[in-house]
């Protein structure tokens, strides 16, 4: 997708979870089609890092310290946000934990602490964006959620992190049903098998279970069904996540769509 440089001018656009990875690719790109952006992650080190990078490219940005699975923390963002840029227009929420656990091996505090970031701090960050979104003067808004092909197809090594992100396509469904009489969209992407420091982290774990031998292994064998024949990187992902955040997609809600380079059919 061609990268079109005013389609976001004037937009206020939140990013969680943008310190590293997916999420820093997405400010950058938003950064770079005209967006005023909020790097929002946990840690507020490599939010500030990323933020300095995109100015420094020329674009409109602030670093936020946010705790996603935090209510408090999560509004005082989103004050935060508006103040700066007069609103919020967009947000992403993107920020989430995984790890490998196969299925025997969960325990209580595993579901919970992958749900509370993945499940609950999706919820909250819609919702305190939905109140911001109702009571500023500039109409509707976009909510843009970080799914994944884990939430279509369940597998083995990971199940809380596949039901967890199952929770965001349900959410990004009930939501677009929820808000489409404020004129707010709500839609979600899933990425496939991407490239990030997320990576690895999960290739250590897979190694720790015996499950591959050598780093590299487990993101090879799970490639091996991509059509486009290799995993993707951020920067595959970010056309998609621009029109998302544009008026192009004025017409789609509720719907989570596949960049996977033809992983899952779903
Ligand atoms: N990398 C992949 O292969 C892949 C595939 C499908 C979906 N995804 C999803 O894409 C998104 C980004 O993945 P990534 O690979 O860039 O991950 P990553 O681990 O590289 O980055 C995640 C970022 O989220 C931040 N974060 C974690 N908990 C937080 C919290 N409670 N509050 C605020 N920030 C928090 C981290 O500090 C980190 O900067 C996630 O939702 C992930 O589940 C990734």
């Amino acid at each position: 997708m061609a990268q079109d440089r005013g389609r976001l001018t004037g937009k206020s656009c939140i990013v969680t979870g943008a310190g590293q990875g997916i999420g820093k690719a997405i400010a950058a790109r938003l950064a770079a089609e005209g967006a005023s952006v909020a790097v929002v992650d946990i840690n507020v080190r490599t939010a500030e890092s990323v933020a300095a990078e995109i100015e420094n490219a020329g674009g409109i940005v602030g670093a936020v310290k946010c705790d996603v699975a935090d209510r408090k923390s999560v509004r005082a963002m989103i004050r935060a946000t508006a103040k700066a840029f007069g609103g919020v227009d967009v947000i992403f929420n993107n920020a989430a934990v995984a790890e490998i656990r196969p299925f025997m091996e969960i325990r209580e505090r595993d579901w919970q602490r992958i749900m509370n970031v993945n499940g609950l701090g999706v919820l909250i960050c819609m919702q305190e964006a939905v109140k911001q979104m109702r009571r500023q003067k500039r109409k509707g808004g976009k909510i843009i959620n970080t799914a994944s092909i884990a939430g279509k197809e369940g597998f083995d090594v990971q199940p809380h992190y596949c039901a967890s992100k199952s929770a965001v396509i349900s959410l990004t469904q009930a939501g677009a049903r929820s808000f489409a009489g404020d004129g707010i969209t709500v839609n979600a992407f899933c990425p496939g098998v991407v490239k990030t420091e997320l990576w690895e982290q999960l290739d250590k774990e897979f190694m720790k279970y015996g499950l591959f031998k050598k780093p590299g292994d487990a993101m090879k064998a799970f490639s091996a069904r991509i059509l486009s024949g290799k995993p993707s990187t951020p920067e595959d992902i970010v056309g998609l996540a621009a029109f998302l955040a544009s008026a192009d997609s004025d017409y789609i809600t509720g719907q989570s769509i596949m960049v996977d380079g033809g992983m899952i059919m779903s």
